[in-house]
């Protein structure tokens, strides 16, 4: 993983702010205990990336943030305090109503607050223009919210339009995020959202947040409207995105396991805005802060934990791979060769990887289907039991279950082939990770209700 010269809160990292001071009852962090991976210390104050710096997080501070609706008398977010460390993922869950997206709003500002700051950077955001302010955070909405009159190209290169980019730049810029989200540009550059699947809109939403590389991205429910399989292969792909251009996201979900797989931080609120417990997932459930996390987390939490265990942390095999440009008998004679000399890799000695010229897995033959083969068909397999190596264990065997077999491919970023895991491999990992002992916890960054909430118990 690059290293990431603004901040040491790099995703998957886990670190955290350190607040020096001791957070509001509820969401006390349950620690000091140095990390095992990262220093903790001076190191970690709000010193973001500028906000103009483009591609890597930037801090942001809600500093005691309130907003009353016209008409309303209690806020639907009161006094909320919360500081979102540079780089990292932070996810906003709690029962519909209790203010995530009206939180989410105000960071750029698409609900004016009624009172508090917010700090983005170095730099006090709460009065700036906020056209100015929107162009700096990218946003992404259920079902990609893309404009249906225009073509894919048109829809990411918005804001980049609006920057006044020249032509060529925003045409290249298109292209490299489309590759970015895993789609052709070819092939889908021209179309129009009607001509796309759910998944797809959804990843061309993302492509657009990014298009003017804004250090801040806000998503709202993202993947809530697309199957449950390709939910999973969005947030791999979110994961492998993040991995790479380390901004700061913050996510509202109703899916607590969303949550756990996809947050560095986890934010659980009530009622009102209320921060309940502020803390990484593994502590929220090994230690829910109340009952009401409890509930919401759901029964369960010790499977949930399976979430944190990632496919690269297991073992993942070589398999044998052939370039389609080099059509099926070569494909053959690769893995009669190997068979014969007994190099064919264990477990998945009859079969072979079809990479295409960027390495991507395209299809996965057995010697008895290639035998039958004249040519590969054009079209890549749709149904390759492929998994992102960020992918949890817990989706490697969803996979595995759903095409029936007992490999499934892992793909690194840009979805380039790493070798295949076998169903034993995730069952043994599965296994020890509900075994392994308890890690030292980072402490979780500051985040508290002050000033005018209303603390009922929930
Ligand atoms: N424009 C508005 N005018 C008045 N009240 C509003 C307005 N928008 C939201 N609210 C109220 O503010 C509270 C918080 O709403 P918000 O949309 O932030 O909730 P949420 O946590 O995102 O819920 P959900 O999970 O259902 O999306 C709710 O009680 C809602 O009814
Ligand atoms: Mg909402």
């Amino acid at each position: 993983m690059p290293e990431n010269p603004t901040g040491p809160a790099a995703p998957q990292d886990r670190t955290p702010q350190t607040t020096g001071s001791s957070a509001g009852a509820a969401t006390a962090p349950t620690g000091a205990q140095p990390t095992d991976t990262q220093p903790t210390g001076a190191d970690m104050s709000s010193n973001g990336a500028p906000a103009d710096a483009g591609s890597q997080g930037a801090s942001i501070l809600l500093r005691e943030i309130t907003k009353t609706y016209p008409g309303q008398k209690k806020p639907a977010v009161g006094g909320l305090t919360m500081e979102i460390p540079a780089g990292s993922t932070v996810m906003l869950v709690g029962p519909s109503g209790c203010g995530k997206t009206t939180t989410l709003k105000m960071i750029n500002r698409l609900i004016e607050p009624t009172d508090g700051s917010i700090i983005l950077g170095d730099e006090d955001i709460t009065t700036m223009d906020a056209d100015k302010l929107r162009r700096r955070i990218g946003y992404v909405i259920q079902a990609g919210g893309l404009f249906p009159h225009m073509t894919v190209a048109a829809n990411i290169g918005i804001v980049p339009k609006m920057l006044g980019w020249d032509k060529q730049r925003i045409a290249d810029r298109v292209d490299e995020l489309l590759d970015l989200v895993s789609l052709d540009p070819g092939t889908y550059r021209g179309r129009y959202p009607k001509e796309l699947s759910g998944g797809q809109q959804q990843r061309i939403g993302v492509a657009r947040a990014l298009a003017a590389d804004p250090p801040v991205l806000l998503m709202d429910e993202p993947f809530g409207a697309v199957d449950p399989i390709t939910r999973q292969r969005l947030q791999d792909e979110l994961i492998s995105i993040q991995a790479e251009l380390k901004k700061t996201i913050v996510c509202v979900t109703h899916d607590f396991d969303e949550a756990v797989k996809l947050g560095d931080w986890i934010a659980i609120f009530a009622e009102g805005g209320r921060l309940v417990q502020y803390d990484s997932p593994e502590q929220i459930l090994k230690h829910p802060a109340n009952d009401f996390v409890e509930n919401f987390i759901g029964s369960g939490a010790g499977l949930k934990q399976l979430t944190l265990s990632r496919v690269a942390d297991a073992e993942v095999r070589e398999a044998l791979t052939s370039p389609v440009d080099a059509g099926p008998a070569a494909a053959l004679e690769a893995l009669r060769t190997a068979q014969a000399a007994g190099t064919a890799p264990a477990g998945t000695e009859d079969s072979i990887v079809v990479l295409d010229s960027r390495q991507r897995p395209v299809h996965w033959f057995s010697a008895r289907q290639l035998e039958r083969l004249s040519a590969f068909p054009d079209r890549p397999d749709e149904d390759l039991p492929v998994v992102g190596e960020r992918a949890s264990l817990n989706d490697a065997l969803d996979t595995m279950l759903v095409s029936s077999t007992s490999n499934a491919i892992v793909t690194g970023g840009r979805d380039r082939f790493l070798g295949v895991i076998g169903v034993e491999t995730v069952m043994d990992a599965i296994t020890s990770a509900r075994s392994a002992g308890a890690e030292q916890a980072p402490p979780s960054p500051l985040g508290e209700n002050t000033g005018p909430v209303e603390v009922t118990s929930p």
